[in-house]
C-alpha cells in the first residue's frame, strides 16, 4: 500500500471546495455515496448512463476524458458497472467493456488530471472455497465473467492510477424501495403478501449496509492511504440467516414460513456459478483503525427501522391493496 499526498490535500481542497465526480450515480451505492457527499458541501458531478443524470457512458474513452477534463475533479468515485451476473455471463462483451475497459478509461482520465480514484469492486473476485473470511492478501480466482471482468478492472486501476483505492463490498443492502439486492427482494415478497420465503442456506456472504459503506469510504479517502480494502458489515451469514433476521425484525416469524433451500433450488433463475463463500475480512481497514461498519444484524435492524419503517406495509396481502 502506498501513501502519497493527494491533490485535494495538497491544494487545500476539502469540504466545500473539493470537486468530486461520481460515475454510476443513479445506482444503489451512488445514491448512498451522494447522500454523504452532499452533506460535505463538495462540488459534485453526478454521471450515469441513465437519463436524468449527466450522461456518461464509461465505455467511451473520449467522453470520459472530455467530462473529466472539463470538470477537473480532485476525486472520482467510479461506481458505473454491469452488475447482473446472468447478463454479464450471457454478454461478456458488455461485461468486459463496462467493468474492465470502463475502469481503464476512468483510471486513465484520473491519471491525466491528477485525480484520486475510488473503484468499488466485489467479493466475487474470489472462488468462494475458503472456509474462513477472505482478506486483501488472499489470491482472487473468480468463477464467472462478472468476477473476472471486475478483477481486471481492479488490476487496471491499480496499474494506471497511483492515487487509487480499490474497495471491495459484499452483499449490499440499503436505499429502501430502490434496494434491488437480496434484502430488497425479500422485503418486496413480504410486501406482496408472501406467506413463504425460500432462501439458500449454503451461500455465505458479508452484508454491506450502503449508508455505513458510504460514510466509511469517504473517511478512508481522506486518509490518502491508497490501496486495496475490504469494506463490509461485520459477520458472515447465509442468505437464509439473513431472511430469518428480516422476519424476526418485522415480527413476522410466526406468520411467514422460511424454507431453507440449496443453491439448485434457484438454478433456473440464477444459472451462473456463484462462490459458496463471499465472506470478507476487512483486515486493512482494521489495521488503519477505520473500520466503523456495524455488525450486519445491527445494520439490518437500523436499515429496516429507518427506511422500511411502516410495519403495516408487510401485513396486507397484495390482493386487498
Ligand atoms: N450491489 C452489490 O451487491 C455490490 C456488491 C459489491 C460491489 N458492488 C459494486 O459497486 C458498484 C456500484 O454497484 P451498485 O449496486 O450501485 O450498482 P447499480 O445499482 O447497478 O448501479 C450501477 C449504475 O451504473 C450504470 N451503468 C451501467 N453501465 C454503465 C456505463 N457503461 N456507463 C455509465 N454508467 C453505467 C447503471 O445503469 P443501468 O442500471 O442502466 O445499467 C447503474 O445506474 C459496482 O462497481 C458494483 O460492481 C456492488
Amino acid at each position: 500500500m502506498t501513501s502519497q499526498p493527494g491533490r485535494a490535500a495538497a491544494s487545500g481542497r476539502h469540504g466545500s471546495q473539493r470537486r468530486v465526480m461520481v460515475t454510476g450515480a443513479a445506482g444503489m451505492l451512488g445514491s448512498a455515496v451522494l447522500a454523504v457527499l452532499e452533506k460535505t458541501g463538495a462540488q459534485l458531478v453526478r454521471t450515469d448512463i441513465k437519463p436524468g443524470w449527466l450522461k456518461l457512458d464509461v465505455r467511451n474513452r473520449d467522453d470520459v476524458n472530455h467530462v473529466t477534463g472539463v470538470f477537473s475533479p480532485d476525486l472520482v468515485i467510479h461506481l458505473a458497472a454491469a452488475t447482473g451476473l446472468e447478463v454479464c455471463e450471457a454478454d461478456p462483451q458488455l461485461s468486459w467493456s463496462t467493468n474492465a475497459a470502463g475502469a481503464e478509461n476512468v483510471a486513465l482520465a484520473c491519471a491525466a488530471v491528477g485525480a484520486t480514484l475510488v473503484y468499488v469492486s466485489t467479493a466475487r473476485v474470489f472462488d468462494g472455497t475458503a472456509d474462513r473470511p477472505y482478506t486483501e492478501s488472499d489470491a482472487p480466482n473468480p468463477v464467472n465473467e462478472f468476477g473476472r471482468s471486475k478483477l481486471c478492472g481492479e488490476e487496471l486501476v491499480t496499474a494506471i492510477c497511483k492515487r487509487s483505492f480499490v474497495v471491495r463490498a459484499g452483499w449490499t443492502m440499503g436505499e429502501g424501495q430502490h434496494d434491488h439486492t437480496f434484502v430488497g427482494a425479500v422485503l418486496e415478497q413480504l410486501r406482496d403478501g408472501a406467506d413463504t420465503i425460500f432462501a439458500v442456506g449454503e451461500q455465505f456472504g458479508s452484508p454491506t449496509y450502503t449508508a455505513d459503506f458510504a460514510r466509511c469510504l469517504l473517511r478512508l479517502v481522506d486518509t490518502e492511504r491508497y490501496g486495496l480494502y475490504h469494506m463490509v458489515s461485520g459477520g458472515g451469514p447465509s442468505r437464509a440467516e439473513m431472511a430469518a433476521q428480516i422476519l424476526a425484525e418485522l415480527d413476522l416469524a410466526d406468520r411467514v414460513r422460511l424454507v431453507t433451500v440449496d443453491t439448485d433450488h434457484f438454478a433456473d433463475r440464477y444459472p451462473v456459478a456463484r462462490p459458496r463463500s463471499e465472506v470478507l475480512a476487512p483486515a486493512a481497514l482494521d489495521d488503519l483503525g477505520l473500520n466503523d461498519m456495524r455488525p450486519w444484524d445491527d445494520a439490518l435492524s437500523h436499515y429496516l427501522q429507518t427506511e422500511w419503517s411502516d410495519p403495516d406495509q408487510f401485513l396486507t396481502p397484495k390482493a386487498t391493496r
